[in-house]
């Protein structure tokens, strides 16, 4: 079983990445071969909208045409046997790197017929770890829950099942006494790195299980 994680912030060792880490954890310890890749070390842009995944007959019907450093990655999916994402919430949704992965990854296999279908031939596990500065509340109030449903609507009609896992009021500098951040309060922010990150690396532990024993 091989499982790939994709890491859509460009922080290798904060929230995101770790969380990653302990999916992939999970995932090796219930005997799968685990990959990650940092979505900001690749060179490559949103789909450029030049249809030769959809042309008929065409040599790239189903595949994203592009030549980027995209194109080995989603060879790679094409062997994988689950898919986790990795993303920060920025501005009320994921990166522009996660958003423009997603564009590339679930376009080129969504048919435009009716009813819509997919070309990726099989069904594969995916979870998606979102983390971000709000309190759960929060997120609830300003209604992330619309991006992350539209995220899970598009993936699971292209590609298979996929479950959400969200972290919050994460912990975002190391010293926040070096940053104009009245807003938050860094004992508070400290005591929940302690006590509630750890809960969410379990749980990614578990999710990164979950995808491979089922
Ligand atoms: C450019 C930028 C925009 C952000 N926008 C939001 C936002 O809209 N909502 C939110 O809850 N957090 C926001 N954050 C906070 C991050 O989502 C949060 O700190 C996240 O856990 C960072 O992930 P990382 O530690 O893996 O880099 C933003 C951070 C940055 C740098």
């Amino acid at each position: 079983m091989k499982v790939i994680a994709f890491n859509g912030s460009p922080r290798k060792k904060w929230n995101t990445a770790l969380l990653l880490e302990k999916a992939l954890e999970g995932a090796t310890a219930a005997g799968a071969e685990t990959e990650l890749i940092h979505l900001y070390d690749l060179n490559y842009k949103g789909c450029i909208s030049c249809f030769a995944c959809k042309k008929k007959e065409g040599r790239s019907y189903g595949k994203c045409a592009v030549a980027d450093d995209l194109k080995p990655v989603f060879n790679k999916v094409e062997g994988a046997d689950a898919l986790i994402f990795g993303s920060p919430v920025y501005i009320g949704d994921v990166t522009g790197e996660m958003r423009s992965f997603l564009e590339r990854l679930v376009f080129q296999y969504l048919t435009y017929t009716d009813p819509p279908d997919s070309m990726f031939k099989r069904q594969i596990k995916m979870g998606f770890i979102y983390t971000m500065g709000v309190t759960e509340e929060g997120m609830k109030q300003i209604g992330y829950p619309r991006f992350m449903d539209m995220i899970s609507m598009f993936m699971t009609r292209t590609l298979g099942p996929l479950e959400a896992l969200c972290s919050f009021d994460t912990l975002q500098f190391d010293d926040y006494s070096k940053y104009v951040a009245t807003r938050f309060d860094p004992e508070q922010k400290a005591k929940r790195r302690r006590e509630v990150f750890p809960m969410d690396c379990q749980k990614a532990y578990d999710m990164g299980q979950r995808l491979i024993k089922g």
